[in-house]
């Protein structure tokens, strides 16, 4: 964790307008600049950069933040990440919080492990410009192939001699501990001190994190020996988990964004040579079914993945139980078919980039429509093959969340299939009740992991869609008050007998209005936002944009920025009372407004539920419990005049 004051120091270093314009032109515009949104592709300007308040927003797709955050979505890093990456560029020192012992020993072995792999990289790299055996054999044999020295460099492929032990040794020597070698998976161990190099005689092919930190390594065999396999690559460890990573995801995120769109194919190579070929949206699930953990890392950037497949038609098989995963994610999913023969690799050295795309767009086809031909051409007319084919593509249907994408295959697939649209909706319905009562049977059920690395670059929308709880809109109305000016007076009254007058500020008054009916913010980013305002606002040195915004928590800060930014006034809130007058010489009547607002929202909401039960007491014509539902119901109206009088006293409507 990084504390407060080192992301403000962060933050107050790098200047907003210094930041984007690493990215972008900016023109100034009166006090603030503008220029073209990198996020999403456009013409005219819509990008507002605001150096007085020290954030960019764009108005064009709605991204927005301040300097961390832009460089969290620009370099799509998470939050602590992209506070590192600023802070190494202003040359800031980042005071972690501190650990406990266990966290400090874990922390240390994956240090540990990484500074061995980042080690084992660079020596393998040397070894293939430098050693004889490393130029004649490993990068005789990438220029071979027709790698370009650019991509070989940039995937960092490098070479492991054919020496029982040279790389361990060498490592020791360097003073790498050999417990690290061992866990990370470089060196086997046997008895009496025997160690041997995993990945002797191999080119090597390392697997980088999504931040770009070597995880483990896939090694290549050079000879045509069928007794040993062509690929082998690290073990799982403490910082690999297979399941979670993809190839080249570090060198595809920011192409991935930028395009919004995946192209996921099975090997290093051919990741390689797309790359190569000038298409850098691209990743490997590395010869094996894919993962849901995979699938949400992809998930992170797009919705839109495009699976290339080789013409085996084995192999294509075996992989549409991964694709389904997809699907359940959500995921629009197409599928390129290459002719016989071809697999990405040959396929990307034979066009360039324009030419694959042309292709691509021309002859994907969506994956449903993809399956459901392959297996019928599988079936033929075979009565009972053809049984199971529907139910299989059932099955993949059921898995798709959204309804109207759902209502679109079946249309189709009935159509293909020769099947009525009811009868595969039955099915259906079947297969997500079995689901449903899987889910009832066992409540223990592990949710859906969490991705690993923090959840920070979920998209704006998904931030958004967030705060959509019950009141969001009137407990944001009051915490942007608080934020933006909690700190000004709300009035003053001369103290009795000519004794200090007493100054009554907003965020006492919004505060103890709140705390005296004990009300609790649905929201919970609000709710954390208010209660660390009530614990700090006595604090004289307590600034409450600067603390919000530079809050640990980035759904705080992301949530200060929305807050603050020009967007919203206040009184835009209001449309039928439009004034002239700026907010802060309305708070007398903006601050009472919100608070009625909130109070007569939660008690129309609580009158809804009365009304309810009352429904239910009539149903069950249970006399005595509709009475008692009566009063409660009375009282709520009574509470409602008295509140909705005294709005419109406060509105000056009365
Ligand atoms: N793979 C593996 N172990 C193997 C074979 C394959 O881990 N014994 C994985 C590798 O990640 C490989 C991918 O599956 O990249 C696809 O396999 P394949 O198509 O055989 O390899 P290519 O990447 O095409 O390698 P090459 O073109 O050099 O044969
Ligand atoms: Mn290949």
């Amino acid at each position: 964790m990084i504390d407060q004051q080192t992301i403000e120091r962060i933050n107050d270093a790098a200047r907003i307008e210094d930041v984007v314009s690493d990215y972008v032109t900016l023109r100034k515009r009166g006090v603030n600049m503008i220029g073209l949104c990198p996020f999403h592709n456009e013409k005219t300007p819509s990008i507002t950069v605001s150096p007085a308040k020290g954030i960019f927003k764009c108005f064009g797709c709605g991204k927005g933040g301040n300097s961390i955050h832009f460089i969290m979505e620009h370099e799509q890093l998470s939050y602590v990440e992209a506070l590192k990456h600023l802070a190494r560029k202003y040359h800031i020192e980042v005071v972690e919080k501190e650990l406990t012992p266990e966290e400090i020993a874990a922390r240390n072995d994956r240090e540990s492990m990484l500074l061995v792999n980042e080690y084992a990289q660079k020596y393998f790299v040397s070894t293939l410009y430098n050693h004889v055996e490393g130029k004649a054999v490993g990068l005789g044999y990438f220029r071979e192939r027709g790698f370009r020295d650019d991509i070989i460099k940039k995937f960092q492929l490098g070479y492991c001699l054919d020496e029982k032990d040279a790389f361990t040794q060498k490592a020791l020597k360097e003073g790498y501990q050999k417990e690290f070698l061992v866990k990370t998976g470089l060196t086997y161990e046997g008895d009496n001190n025997y160690v041997a190099d995993r990945f002797r005689g191999r080119v090597m092919f390392p697997i980088h994190s999504l931040s770009g930190k070597v995880l483990a390594f896939g090694g290549r065999i050079l000879k045509n020996d069928k007794n040993l396999a062509k690929y082998v690559n690290s073990p799982e460890s403490e910082i690999y988990h297979k399941s979670n990573e993809l190839y080249g995801i570090f060198f595809a995120k920011q192409a991935i964004v930028k395009q919004d769109r995946c192209f996921l194919v099975e090997g290093y190579t051919d990741v390689l040579s797309m790359h190569q070929s000038g298409i850098e949206n691209v990743v490997a699930s590395s010869g094996t079914a894919l993962t849901p953990g995979q699938i949400r890392l992809i998930h992170r950037f797009t919705e839109n993945v495009t699976v290339i497949y080789d013409g085996d038609p084995a192999g294509i098989k075996a992989s549409l139980r991964g694709i389904d995963l997809l699907l359940e994610e959500g995921l629009n999913i197409k599928v390129l078919l290459l002719p016989d023969g071809e697999d990405p690799d040959s396929f990307a050295r034979k066009h360039n980039a324009s030419d694959f795309i042309k292709i691509v767009n021309e002859n994907s086809v969506d994956f449903m429509r993809f399956k459901t031909n392959l297996l019928l051409e599988d079936a033929g007319n075979d009565p009972i093959k053809k049984a199971g084919l529907i139910q299989d593509i059932v099955r993949s249907i059921a898995f798709i969340p959204n309804q109207i994408i759902r209502a679109e295959y079946v249309k189709e697939c009935s159509t293909l299939l020769g099947v009525n649209e009811q009868i595969l909706y039955h099915e259906i319905n079947k297969i997500k009740n079995k689901k449903l009562e899987a889910r009832l049977i066992r409540p223990g059920e592990p949710k859906k992991e969490v991705p690993k690395e923090d959840d920070a670059s979920k998209s704006f929308a998904q931030n958004v869609a967030q705060l959509r709880t019950k009141f969001a809109g009137e407990e944001e109305n009051i915490i942007r008050l608080l934020i933006k000016f909690g700190n000004h007076t709300l009035y003053k009254s001369a103290g009795s007998n000519g004794e200090n007058e007493i100054i009554y500020r907003v965020c006492e008054y919004v505060l103890s209005e709140l705390s005296q009916d004990n009300l609790v913010f649905q929201n919970p980013i609000f709710e954390k936002m208010k209660n660390e305002y009530a614990e700090n606002y006595r604090n004289e040195e307590f600034e409450a944009s600067t603390h919000f915004l530079y809050h640990s928590d980035v759904e705080v800060s992301r949530a200060a920025v929305d807050l603050i930014s020009e967007k919203y006034t206040l009184s835009k809130v209001h449309e039928r009372y439009q004034t002239v007058k700026p907010d802060e010489e309305r708070l007398n009547e903006l601050a009472p407004k919100f608070i009625l607002e909130y109070k007569l929202a939660i008690i129309m909401n609580n009158r809804k539920d009365k009304m309810l039960e009352m429904k239910q007491a009539f149903e069950a014509k249970d006399k005595e419990k509709m009475a008692l539902i009566r009063t409660d119901i009375e009282r709520i109206d009574q509470l409602k005049q008295i509140l909705s009088k005294e709005l419109d006293r406060v509105l000056n409507l009365i």
